[in-house]
């Protein structure tokens, strides 16, 4: 039983329950807060508001914690694939071989789109943003699966709508690749892997297959178990929250891949890139660049560092850190941008400014040298995370509903006129 809290205001003193999280976090319960004193509290960004009760993943940000499920994310980065961490985050246990085989194969045949998509793909154009055609084309999944617009979140058809989305996104995302340099879709490949197929996707010709090599296929797989989920983000709340009108599936995953694509939030990772190109061409000296975004007075920031969460290490980083290494080496690149990385980090480390405002490397400060590596293009990057983030958005969508989760709708304080009167225009 926990102790319950108080708020004190005005002369009244209203009792406020709490609840305690299987990791000791405790919760202040307000949802009679504004029925019982007619005050609302006011948090705007939300870092102090915990908006559900989640049984998916774990952070403590002190600590640099990060668990799927009870699963940290060093053994399962180590062990794990990223199949495999799909149904864990989606189930809520380990698959057995058996219902790992069904899933795979769920998701192996949803893979191809209707053709009439191609058209859909041709009517972009070749410059198009690919998170802008990603977004629309989950959504347009909507118009060929109208009989799964439902808020099912158990059972068969359920099921098939996570393997078409969880496949298909793979699809959607290297076709727009494909779209953006001019090149045929290339059909999937059913005997390949979850990671090794979207490579495939992505880079076979009609005349020439794609050599998958392993350390890649590896990588991209690690890419997307770290990718998988992250509790309350910013875009995994706005799923919820789209969800938490009974919108379906599609449309709330579309609504994700908004959020996700500001520089903020997964946008982050091509941020670093072009942060450090823009280093590297122009030949600004480290101290300078750190210099400009301790400014105040300058929008700059040092893209890749400080997270709302972690306030020692993003465990994320620290896992691909070590395996950019390896890629590299495995496909003989020397990518002077990793050695800026590397030097910048430092600086930073060693800068008060950061030190004192706890702000470290996050996920999206090396993931953009690993998939510069792998030859995905920039403006792929964020599209990377939302295949990636997919699982954990919909396990998200389906807690949500499973908890039947009121529509979400903050209040807010208005500060704006009082009441005044309407002037004519001619009297203005
Ligand atoms: N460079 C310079 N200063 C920074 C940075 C940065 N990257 N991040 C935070 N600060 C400063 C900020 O200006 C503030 O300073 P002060 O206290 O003097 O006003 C202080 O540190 C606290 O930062 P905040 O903006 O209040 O922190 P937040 O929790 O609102 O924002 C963040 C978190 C991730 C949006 C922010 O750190 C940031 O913009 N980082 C760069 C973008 C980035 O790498 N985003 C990827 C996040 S990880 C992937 C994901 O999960 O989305």
């Amino acid at each position: 039983m926990s102790e319950n809290a108080f708020i004190e205001y005005d002369g009244k003193r209203q009792e406020l329950e709490t609840m305690i999280g299987s990791e000791n976090e405790v919760g202040v319960d307000i949802t009679q807060l504004r029925a019982k004193t007619g005050m609302i509290t006011l948090d705007p960004g939300y870092g102090n508001t915990g908006s559900c009760t989640s049984d998916i993943t774990y952070i403590d940000g002190d600590k640099g914690i990060l668990r799927y499920r009870g699963y940290s994310i060093e053994e399962l980065a180590q062990k794990s694939t990223f199949m495999e961490s799909a149904f864990l985050i989606l189930n809520g246990h380990l698959p057995s071989q058996s219902e790992l085989d069904v899933f795979e194969r769920g998701i192996s045949a949803e893979a191809g789109l209707h053709h009439s998509m191609n058209s859909h793909f041709d009517g972009f154009p070749a410059d198009a943003p690919p998170m802008a055609i990603l977004s629309s084309m989950l959504n347009t999944l909507a118009c060929y699966n109208t009989e799964l617009l439902t808020t099912e979140h158990e059972g068969e058809a359920f099921d098939l709508v996570v393997s078409k989305i969880i496949s298909k996104v793979r699809t959607i995302a290297a076709w727009s690749y494909r779209t953006s340099v001019g090149q045929a879709y290339m059909p999937p490949n059913p005997k390949l892997s979850y990671s090794g197929n979207f490579l495939h996707m992505m880079f076979s010709k009609p005349f020439e297959e794609y050599k998958i090599i392993p350390e890649v296929e590896a990588a991209i797989d690690l890419f997307f178990i770290l990718h998988a989920d992250h509790e309350q983000n910013c875009s995994t709340s706005t799923v919820r929250m789209v969800g938490s009108s009974r919108a379906n599936l599609f449309s709330s995953v579309a609504a994700g891949v908004g959020a996700l694509w500001g520089p903020l939030h997964g946008g982050a990772n091509a941020a670093v890139i072009d942060m450090l190109e823009d280093i590297h061409s122009n030949g600004i000296a480290l101290s300078d660049y750190v210099d400009a975004a301790k400014d105040k007075n300058n929008d700059t920031k040092l893209m890749g560092f400080g997270h709302r969460v972690y306030k020692s290490f993003d465990p994320r980083a620290k896992i691909l850190k070590g395996h950019v290494d390896r890629v590299l080496e495995a496909l003989d690149i020397d990518d002077p941008l990793l050695d800026i990385a590397k030097e910048l980090e430092q600086v930073a480390l060693n800068d008060e400014y950061f030190v004192s405002r706890n702000l470290y490397p996050n996920v999206d400060f090396y993931s953009g040298i690993l998939l510069r590596a792998i030859g995905i293009p920039v403006n792929m990057f964020t599209v990377m995370f939302a295949i990636g983030r997919m699982p954990g958005w919909i396990s998200n969508w389906r807690e949500m509903l499973s908890q039947n989760q009121r529509i979400c709708r903050p209040r807010q304080v208005y500060t704006g006129e009082n009441l005044r009167s309407y002037t004519p225009v001619s009297e203005r």
